[in-house]
């Protein structure tokens, strides 16, 4: 059928094998370890539990040479039909090779089907919680990094089939408002009828920072505002949601240039929420008084949550708190996820396990996952930024990214070749393609050097190499002149065949793509599926340029003959380098 999810080879076999352990060594029970092989000489995987079982064994009083336990695994093997061979080789590794027929109609399968996720255990509602940028303060490369890592985890858990509910959970409450709703009653006291002109809300709360900071009476009055927020008294609300607004604005900005959909739900969204939790705290006599602070305290953790300031009002803490009795309650959520820097490791520790003490989530039903990333660093290893700013404004990042991607496509030529336009798509595709790509390719975890030229690099593990890779790959279908409904009718009629080894480690790789997926969607790291591309286009130029696809006349360049088989080779390549590709957040183009 067309919803038959593509199986991931390396759990097929390990499922064989654990049959066969599970037969041969009934008292023992150990799952068993299959791999795919580091060489081709190893067959497609290998079997490694020979040695452990061995031991095994020996400590329940019973010999055999991890060789002898092998081929005991060996002959218990059930029947089936996705091995090929089997072979012992050294101390007792198992090395195994697939049927070929079981590789061809895989590979007709993605032809005829497109490419389809792996399988899924359970379907889950997810809730992503990403991006979250603060109001009336810039968007910065950190934030940058959570959208990006975000929204390609978002896709992936959409394309398996989740239900998945992205959200950013905006800094848009606390009482910085009130200096800023002061500030902008002072400065725009329009504000109620029209929207205010700020251009640059980072240069508006400054200056309202400055006056905050001075003048006594404008602190008192800004104090006297975030009460009135609170109460929401209507001027006042008005003022916020018309800060607030312009802040959206120009994160909306931002989304819309990278391709990224989020739904703002800020810290504000949880005020009534906050108000029940802390209620819910303080009935339930969990809340310690602390110079004023209502805290909670959490076992095994040193350090308490804030629940409520002094001053009464409530902390980036009691939102979370109330966001995660939200999510659990409402949003019945069975999977939340949480991206931001690393820094806030200990921030996420508390609030997990302060919901857990308490009772607002469950941890054994509902998988909660902080998953952080590395700070970003420019090209001197310090804290990023531009030259001329202290801190770098993410519009103008973009556009210096596209600035640098045209050049470079210039340098090349290719404006000989593209139309104006094409060109402009192809800059912005690079530009955008090339951040996105840099940032998730490298392991999250660790601190990211932002550097435009190695970005922008066309050869080696990056965004530009792998597009060109893909357009070279899909201009050989378009030089062969071969449409996608004869390459179906060929996979249909299972009359694939391949006769050269570099066309079986092509195939072979292109179909290790679920087994990438699946192992993302277990611990959320992304580079492996951009190694994954890599190693895909690396091992397709392999192929390519040993494997003739069409054969031309040397004189007169006609085409004498094509091979289909190659072809498909050709189509399914491509076609796993564009859901790679989309599910990491990039366009493809056409031309470049
Ligand atoms: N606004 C926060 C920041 O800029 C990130 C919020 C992350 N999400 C959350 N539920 N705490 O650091």
């Amino acid at each position: 059928s067309k919803r038959k999810a593509m199986p991931n080879i390396q759990k097929v076999v390990q499922g064989i094998f654990e049959q066969a352990i599970v037969k041969a060594f009934p008292d023992v029970s150990i799952s068993a370890i299959v791999h795919s092989s580091t060489q081709e000489r190893f067959g497609d995987y290998q079997c490694n539990n020979a040695m452990i079982l061995s031991k095994v064994l020996k400590e329940n009083g019973k010999s055999l040479s991890p060789r002898s336990v092998a081929e005991q695994i060996i002959q218990h093997l059930p029947a089936n039909d996705v091995l090929e061979k089997t072979e012992i080789a050294g101390p007792g590794f198992i090395n195994i090779t697939i049927k070929k027929h079981f590789i061809l109609s895989l590979l007709s399968d993605i032809i005829m089907y497109g490419v389809r996720p792996p399988v899924m255990n359970r379907k889950m509602r997810v809730l992503v919680d990403f991006s979250s940028p603060n109001v009336a303060k810039e968007m910065h490369v950190g934030h940058l990094r959570s959208t990006i890592i975000g929204d390609s985890i978002s896709r992936l858990l959409e394309f398996v089939g989740h239900d998945v509910v992205r959200i950013s959970h905006l800094g848009d409450w606390g009482t910085q408002f009130g200096m800023l709703i002061a500030h902008l009653r002072d400065t725009f006291p329009k504000y109620l009828n029209q929207s205010p002109p700020i251009a640059d809300l980072q240069a508006f709360y400054k200056a309202a920072k400055v006056r905050f900071d001075e003048d006594a009476v404008f602190k008192k009055r800004a104090y006297e505002a975030v009460v009135k927020l609170q109460a929401r008294e209507s001027d006042y609300f008005k003022a916020w949601e018309m800060i607030c607004d312009v802040s959206k604005n120009e994160f909306e900005k931002i989304y819309q240039r990278l391709g990224v959909k989020v739904v703002n739900r800020g810290e504000s969204f949880y005020q009534d929420m906050m108000i029940d939790v802390v209620k819910d705290l303080d009935t339930r006599g969990l809340l310690e008084l602390d110079e004023g602070r209502k805290i909670l305290k959490v076992p095994n953790i040193k350090v308490p949550l804030t629940i409520v300031k002094s001053d009464g009002g409530f902390t980036y803490d009691t939102s979370d708190m109330a966001a995660m009795r939200q999510r659990v309650m409402d949003e019945k959520a069975d999977w939340l996820i949480y991206i931001t820097d690393g820094g806030q490791g200990l921030h996420f520790e508390i609030i997990f396990s302060a919901s857990e003490a308490v009772g607002y989530v469950n941890r054994k039903h509902v998988r909660v996952v902080h998953v952080p990333f590395g700070v970003v660093l420019g090209e001197d290893k310090k804290k990023f930024k531009t030259r001329s700013t202290d801190t770098v404004r993410l519009v103008d990042l973009l556009d210096e990214g596209i600035r640098r991607a045209k050049a470079k496509l210039i340098d090349k030529g290719r404006d000989k070749v593209l139309s104006k336009e094409e060109l402009e798509v192809a800059a912005k595709a690079v530009a955008y393609g090339c951040i996105k790509y840099a940032d998730l390719s490298r392991n999250r975890t660790g601190d990211y050097i932002f550097s435009f030229d190695k970005m922008l690099d066309d050869k080696g593990n990056t965004a530009v190499y792998l597009l060109y890779a893909l357009t070279r790959i899909r201009s050989i279908a378009r030089l062969a002149n071969v449409s996608s409904s004869e390459l179906t009718k060929v996979a249909e009629s299972a009359s694939i065949e391949f006769d050269h080894p570099k066309e079986w480690k092509l195939a072979k790789l292109i179909l290790r793509f679920p087994e990438i997926l699946e192992k993302i969607l277990d611990d959320l790291l992304l580079h492996p599926l951009c190694d994954f591309m890599y190693e895909l286009s690396c091992t397709f130029t392999e192929f390519y340029d040993t494997c003739y696809c069409i054969e031309k006349d040397r004189k007169t360049g006609e085409i004498l003959k094509i091979n289909m088989n190659r072809l498909i080779l050709c189509e399914a390549t491509a076609m796993i380098m564009e859901k790679s590709f989309h599910l990491l957040g990039i366009d493809g183009v056409d031309k470049m």
